[in-house]
């Protein structure tokens, strides 16, 4: 393992400043450097998802395997604190938000929180799927904070709180942009109960997702909403923590899982169909595709030429004497002189953060590939009027 030197204990003291340095440009020269006279489309930001959106909801939950990201190394790139995201930064919705010009979004379950720009209702080990329905099948989600759970809250909440206006002049929340990103784990539920072979869960699993992120924007378009992304999911087959879990499983060109990779893919598919029916359904409304199985195929195909050395194992957690240095025993948790000796060098090479999870740097590049330059969006211009030029 060449690229996964033990690291030095000094190398945190040095890079925290660093980070810092790296947080202040990204979040508040960000904000600073684009203006508040520039086009601000969107008075507030309503996300919905999980662990891969979540940015707090997970912690405050209490629930032992998420209060992780309250501890380093989680945030340890950015801002250089534990920052309650599963990453060593930040995450997509974060970068989204800097670059519709609002601040990074509070979680819907700290109370103290100003909601007034938007609300994070992600929840780590969210399914769209009610945990009942995943019960009846007899799997059992990490959390039980589901998609209707979090449409249920912005719906508590949409009647209490008013947006600010802003130069545009669009201050409610139908102006507001609404992100639905959520079904990995559902599938991952699934897969990992053995249960259910990926062929099942694509046939059987992808149109109770797609029924309810459907069921889910007709309800959010019946209280307002009108500007909708939906993000799809990762290719799942190239998950440390799946790659562990069926380590003899067939291998596609880059490494990952054939089969999961195909219930990923076909997941988009549905997902983009899905979209296509609720832009004839719905004319005054516009809806976007973030199509991240194919971001994701590109930059792991392209690996070295985004600066990636290592794409599929897992930056910190059970370090380089296991497969994927992954183990779920072993997941990435607070640093303890044990774990220090089990993060990578440098998880700006790394895709994978935590087995699960995505590096910073990871989640910048699937950003400024997608919202920033339009590939892999549906349509490619979704948000260019939207951003204040860099
Ligand atoms: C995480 O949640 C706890 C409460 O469970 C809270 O005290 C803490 O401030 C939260 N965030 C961080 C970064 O510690
Ligand atoms: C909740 O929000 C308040 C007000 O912004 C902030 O001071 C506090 O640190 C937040 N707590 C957590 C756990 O995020
Ligand atoms: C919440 O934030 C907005 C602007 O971001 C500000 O105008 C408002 O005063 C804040 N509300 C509270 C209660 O701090
Ligand atoms: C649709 O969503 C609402 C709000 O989340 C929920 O109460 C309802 O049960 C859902 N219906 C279906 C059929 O999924
Ligand atoms: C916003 O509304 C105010 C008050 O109605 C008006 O003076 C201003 O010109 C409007 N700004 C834009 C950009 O439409
Ligand atoms: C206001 O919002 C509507 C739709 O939500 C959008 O079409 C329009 O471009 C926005 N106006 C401005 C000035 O951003
Ligand atoms: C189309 O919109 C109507 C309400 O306008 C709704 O009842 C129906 O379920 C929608 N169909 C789809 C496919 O979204
Ligand atoms: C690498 O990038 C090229 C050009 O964008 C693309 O056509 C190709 O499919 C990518 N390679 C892989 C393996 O994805
Ligand atoms: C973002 O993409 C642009 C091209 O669209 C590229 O020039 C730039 O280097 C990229 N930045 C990062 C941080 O990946």
């Amino acid at each position: 393992m060449t690229m996964c030197v033990v690291p030095r204990k000094g190398r945190f003291l040095l890079n925290i400043s660093t980070a810092i340095a790296v947080a202040s440009c990204c979040i508040v020269g960000g904000l600073n450097a684009v203006g508040v006279a520039a086009a601000l489309c969107y008075p507030a930001l309503f996300v919905f998802g999980d662990s891969l959106s979540d940015t707090g909801n997970g912690n405050l939950t209490g629930n032992i395997f998420f209060t992780r990201t309250s501890s380093r190394p989680y945030g340890e790139t950015v801002p250089g604190y534990p920052f309650d995201r599963f990453s060593d930064g930040l995450l997509l919705v974060d970068f989204l938000a800097t670059r519709i010009g609002l601040p990074l979004l509070n979680p819907y379950l700290n109370s103290s929180a100003n909601f007034s720009t938007g609300v994070n209702y992600a929840v780590s080990g969210a399914t769209a799927q009610t945990a009942s329905s995943l019960n009846s099948r007899l799997l059992i989600p990490l959390t039980t904070l589901s998609l209707d759970v979090q449409i249920g809250w912005h719906l508590t909440l949409k009647s209490t709180t008013t947006p600010p206006p802003n130069p545009s002049n669009n201050t409610s929340h139908d102006n507001s942009l609404y992100v639905i990103e959520i079904g990995g784990n559902d599938y991952i539920v699934a897969l990992t109960s053995f249960l259910y072979s990926p062929s099942y869960v694509a046939t059987n699993f992808i149109p109770l997702v797609i029924a309810k992120i459907r069921n889910a924007t007709e309800v959010l378009y019946a209280n307002g909403a009108r500007n909708l992304l939906y993000i799809g999911v990762t290719p799942l087959g190239c998950s440390p923590s799946l790659l562990s879990t069926f380590l003899l499983g067939a291998k596609d060109s880059n490494g990952c899982l054939t089969d999961i990779n195909t219930l990923s893919y076909n997941h988009g598919l549905s997902l983009l169909n899905l979209v296509n029916q609720l832009r004839l359904n719905y004319t005054d409304a516009t809806f976007s595709f973030l199509d991240y199985y194919a971001a994701y195929t590109q930059v792991i195909g392209n690996s070295s030429s985004y600066g990636f050395s290592n794409t599929l194992q897992a930056c910190c957690g059970a370090g380089p004497l296991f497969p994927y240095r992954y183990n779920p025993l072993l997941f990435c948790n607070a640093l303890s002189t044990t774990t220090l000796d089990t993060l990578c060098a440098n998880p700006n090479t790394f895709i994978n953060w935590d087995g699960i999870h995505f590096t910073h740097k990871f989640n910048s590049v699937i950003f400024n590939l997608t919202v920033n330059a339009g590939s892999y969006l549906n349509p490619p211009n979704a948000f260019s009027t939207c951003m204040p030029s860099m």
